[in-house]
């Protein structure tokens, strides 16, 4: 009997992969970046199985060129590059991997927020430069962190993991009420937490991280009506996605004063960014690193392969995204 064929659209962390080599005939895309549009198409014409990424698009067209799927498992816990409900519709199962990367996000998050606030990067830079003239009580002052408030927007795993790190520096934390009214108890229990309203969060966050996934709703949630009702000392961090932030607005919040600072690791137009923002010293920027420690990406390609795997065998994935 022959074994169902998996197509794996990159290079992904050999240790998550051992047990499904045993059980399929893998196809990989040995070449480290995404795949044409075309060349996707192409490979899951007699594909049963995919593992993809948050890069490949997974839609109507995608599910038209693969008629032997019978389930995609999405390399990342965002979703919003898979239709979801056109896979529901398809009785296609499709799933995500969640809670692997939440802490590791999580600690990136922080170290952006940290290097925006104390100017880390921008002051490796003077070292770098051998321009240090020695110490300067007057010199590259920044933001303290410690009893500052925190606003969360999205306070699911990744910004409830967030907001308890926060923990050791004694921080007001406020997060964004839901669109379903519920509210975050572990968050309120843990940390004192307030539930505030949008505007609320941004007039008296002195720090706000964005943790919400992307959706209609969300897409440009932060635009320049936004920015203006933010501290103009604030410091905004994004691990989440890029279309979150109009980052056009954002580069013009930032030469003019409307926030203080920015940490980026997602971008609107991955892989480039908006105009002007590279020039700006009060931005760090990352290229979409929040998961990328060694355990976490062999987590994330064990747990997408335990999906695959159990969709392969007719059983509901762990992650399931499917309603
Ligand atoms: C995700 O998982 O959604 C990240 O963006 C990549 O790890």
């Amino acid at each position: 009997m022959s074994l169902p064929k998996v197509v794996i659209t990159r290079p992904l962390p050999e240790a998550g992969l051992s047990q499904l080599r045993e059980q399929v005939q893998l196809v990989e895309n040995k070449k480290d970046r995404p795949m044409q549009r075309t060349e996707l198409l192409e490979a899951v014409q007699d594909a049963h199985g995919v593992i993809g990424l948050l890069t490949d698009r997974i839609d109507a067209e995608f599910f038209d060129a693969a008629p032997k799927l019978v389930g995609y498992a999405n390399y990342a816990v965002g979703y919003d590059n898979i239709d979801v409900t056109e896979a529901t519709r398809r009785g296609i199962p499709v799933s995500n991997t969640p809670d692997v990367l939440t802490r590791a996000t999580a600690e990136l998050a922080w170290g952006l927020l940290f290097a925006v606030a104390r100017r880390i990067v921008e002051t490796d830079g003077v070292m770098r430069s051998g321009h240090w003239p020695g110490w300067g009580p007057m010199q590259y002052m920044g933001m303290d962190v410690s009893g500052r408030t925190l606003g969360i927007v999205g306070a699911g795993r990744i910004g409830t993991a967030m907001a308890l790190m926060s923990r050791g520096f004694d921080m007001p934390v406020l997060y964004l009420e839901s669109p379903s009214g519920r509210r975050n108890q572990i968050l309120e229990s843990k940390v004192n937490a307030q539930c505030v309203s949008w505007e609320e969060l941004l007039q008296r966050s002195d720090f706000v991280s964005v943790h919400c996934p992307l959706t209609p709703a969300t897409r440009h949630l932060f635009d320049r009506r936004a920015f203006r009702k933010m501290k103009n000392s604030a410091i905004l961090i994004n691990t989440a996605r890029g279309p979150v932030i109009k980052e056009d607005d954002l580069v013009a919040a930032l030469r003019e004063g409307d926030i203080a600072g920015a940490g980026l690791d997602v971008y609107e137009k991955e892989p480039v960014m908006a105009d002007g923002l590279a020039a700006l010293q009060q931005a760090v920027l990352l290229p979409h690193v929040g998961s990328a420690t060694h355990t976490t990406r062999e987590a994330m390609a064990e747990l997408a392969a335990r999906n695959l795997l159990a969709m392969l065998h007719g059983t509901v994935p762990p992650t399931c995204l499917n309603p």
